[in-house]
């Protein structure tokens, strides 16, 4: 059994179809986790760590932990860490994707780039070991797509064929996305 300090579900359900029935995922309220974790570190590993760091001491338990950002070049990394709030309101996307495209208001195309960043922090007895996920693309100046969640629609991958992230489907997104990739590298861990 391990832990992953979370309380999304979806991340929760879809980990667990990837590690089958080798090992069972348990989500911070199944181990009587009600508080907030700390994650007020200012860089997407401190954070990661931070979170796993905090059930193993006060559980006891194997766990792993995520965070995940969105780089921007010309906002010098903006808004990484702060990618969930940068609109002043938690996961509000829409006011997310307002503050960058009016911060990128001018900026042309080819200075555009940005990646997407997941850090996992595994611990698990004495040791800690980080994963880490990313995909690089650029921001567009207006939305395109309805799918996915958070900046997806204004986020277009270079490996891609043009899409954003918000008008592929959920497979397509996940065989190149940043936390595809992390997750991939857990479970080849975890399993291997
Ligand atoms: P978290 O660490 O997974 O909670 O991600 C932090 C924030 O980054 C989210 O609230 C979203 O705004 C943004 N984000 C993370 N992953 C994605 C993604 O796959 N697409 C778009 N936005 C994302």
């Amino acid at each position: 059994m391990i832990v992953f300090a979370t309380n999304n579900a979806h991340k929760l359900e879809e980990l667990q179809q990837m590690l089958g029935d080798e090992m069972e995922i348990r989500g911070l309220s199944q181990i009587g986790c009600t508080e907030d974790v700390p994650e007020t570190a200012d860089t997407l590993e401190g954070n990661a760590r931070m979170k796993a760091d905090y059930v193993k001491e006060h559980y006891g338990l194997d766990c792993f932990a995520d965070d995940t950002g969105l780089e921007i070049d010309a906002l010098h990394g903006a808004p990484g860490v702060f990618s969930a709030r940068y609109g002043g309101v938690a996961h509000d996307s829409d006011r997310n994707i307002e503050r960058v495209l009016r911060e990128m208001e001018g900026v042309p195309i080819e200075q555009r780039t940005a990646r997407f960043r997941t850090i996992i922090c595994l611990m698990q007895g004495d040791s800690c070991h980080m994963f880490e996920g990313r995909v690089e693309g650029r921001i567009l100046t207006e939305r395109h797509g309805e799918g996915g969640f958070g900046y997806d629609s204004i986020f277009q991958p270079i490996e891609g064929d043009g899409r954003t992230f918000g008008e592929m489907a959920p497979e397509e997104k996940n065989a190149i996305s940043h936390r595809g990739r992390a997750v991939a590298q857990l479970v080849n861990y975890l399993l291997g």
